[in-house]
């Protein structure tokens, strides 16, 4: 597939109004991607697990219009939202070659997520997966003549234009995006990982724990850029390629501890990449440490397969398998609680990918 396959060329004019839904979830990268090139094109390959509960769902209502200009509303959780407008009309300019019926309709967009707003969780990935997703069904309303894989490609690729990790938010369990020598992949969409996956890596659990509320201290936008020119980048790139394939091997043999490591190092490399970037940030905050503490502590003394991993941010995923579920929520509830804001965390696991409502 190329960029050009993926332009609609005729479709039925005709059609005046309609309304579609989806629901779509967030993703947790294991291999992480951070540095891209023009295009959203990613600088190195990555693998994420998508998960189950966390996620945006949002309807899209479309009728005709004359006037040749972009028009939509954004309501979010049912009140209307002119904040969210000029990220949806930068992701309008930038896919309106892929969907030229854009300028047609009027689209009144409505929606909302699954956990709470402004709890440091990124929305950008199931937010932007969710319109994506709506928008392919418009499409599918207008051009029924959508062949097998195109319809979740295509919604991935456009899903990559409006934030880079939103196009592993497709599909389930695990998605590869990046060009690599390990897996079936592209730089344009997430593609469905097709290895071998050892039952123990089935309905792997995600405990998220709030550490920081917060507005990002960093954009991803910004943390991105910081990989041009810095000192370790290229050696970073080749790692994740390398990680990626370790853990495709990992994945089909089962062995946990190796997977602990490799997901680990990522999520601290990710953190290291910032901290020696010009300028540099630390983007943890006491408590994400004292938490990593808690987990190590824990998983040498219970011989827990429990593990950490984090995003451009303070708040931790901790990872784990289903057999520990009991025991792993006991331990944050006595020990891992105090360091979340307010008590905060959220449960949540694997997932299958997203939904049309
Ligand atoms: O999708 P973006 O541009 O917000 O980048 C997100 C990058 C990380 O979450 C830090 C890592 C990843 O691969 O999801």
């Amino acid at each position: 597939m190329t960029e050009q396959d993926f332009i609609l060329k005729t479709y039925n004019s005709n059609i005046k109004s309609g309304s579609v839904k989806w629901s779509s979830p967030s993703n947790i990268a294991l291999v992480k991607y951070w540095g891209k090139k023009e295009n959203q094109i990613p600088e190195n390959p990555s693998i994420s697990f998508t998960l189950s509960d966390c996620k945006t769902i949002t309807e899209v209502i479309y009728t005709k219009k004359k006037s040749n200009d972009f028009s939509f509303d954004v309501f979010f959780e049912g009140k209307k939202n002119e904040a969210f407008k000029p990220k949806i009309q930068t992701f309008f300019e930038r896919i309106e070659t892929y969907m030229p019926f854009l300028r047609d309709y009027y689209f009144k967009i409505e929606t909302s997520n699954t956990f709470p707003h402004s709890s440091g969780i990124a929305s950008s990935a199931s937010g932007m997966s969710a319109i994506a997703l709506c928008l392919m069904s418009i499409e599918e309303d207008l051009d029924t003549d959508h062949i097998d894989d195109y319809f979740n490609q295509k919604a991935s690729f456009l899903a990559r234009l409006g934030s880079g990790s939103a196009c592993r938010s497709i599909e389930g369990e695990l998605v590869v995006w990046g060009k690599n020598e390990s897996t079936e992949s592209s730089d344009l969409f997430g593609v469905k990982f097709e290895g071998e996956v050892h039952p123990n890596f089935k309905e792997y659990q995600d405990a998220i724990l709030l550490v920081d509320k917060g507005e990002k201290q960093v954009s991803s936008t910004v943390g991105h850029k910081l990989m041009f020119g810095h000192p370790f980048a290229k050696e970073r790139f080749s790692q994740a390629h390398n990680n990626l394939a370790e853990l495709k091997a990992i994945l089909a043999s089962g062995d946990l501890k190796a997977f602990v490591k490799i997901v680990e190092s990522e999520a601290l490399t990710l953190h290291a990449m910032m901290m020696t970037s010009m300028p540099y940030f630390i983007l943890m905050k006491p408590n994400t440490l004292e938490i990593i503490n808690k987990i190590w502590a824990y998983r040498s003394e219970n011989d827990s397969n429990i593990c950490f991993t984090l995003d451009a941010g303070a708040n931790v995923h901790v990872l784990f398998p289903k057999a520990e579920k009991e025991q792993v929520y006991e331990f944050i509830k006595s020990e891992l609680v105090a360091y979340c804001q307010n008590g905060h965390y959220i449960c949540d696991s694997i997932g299958k990918g997203a939904k049309r409502l």
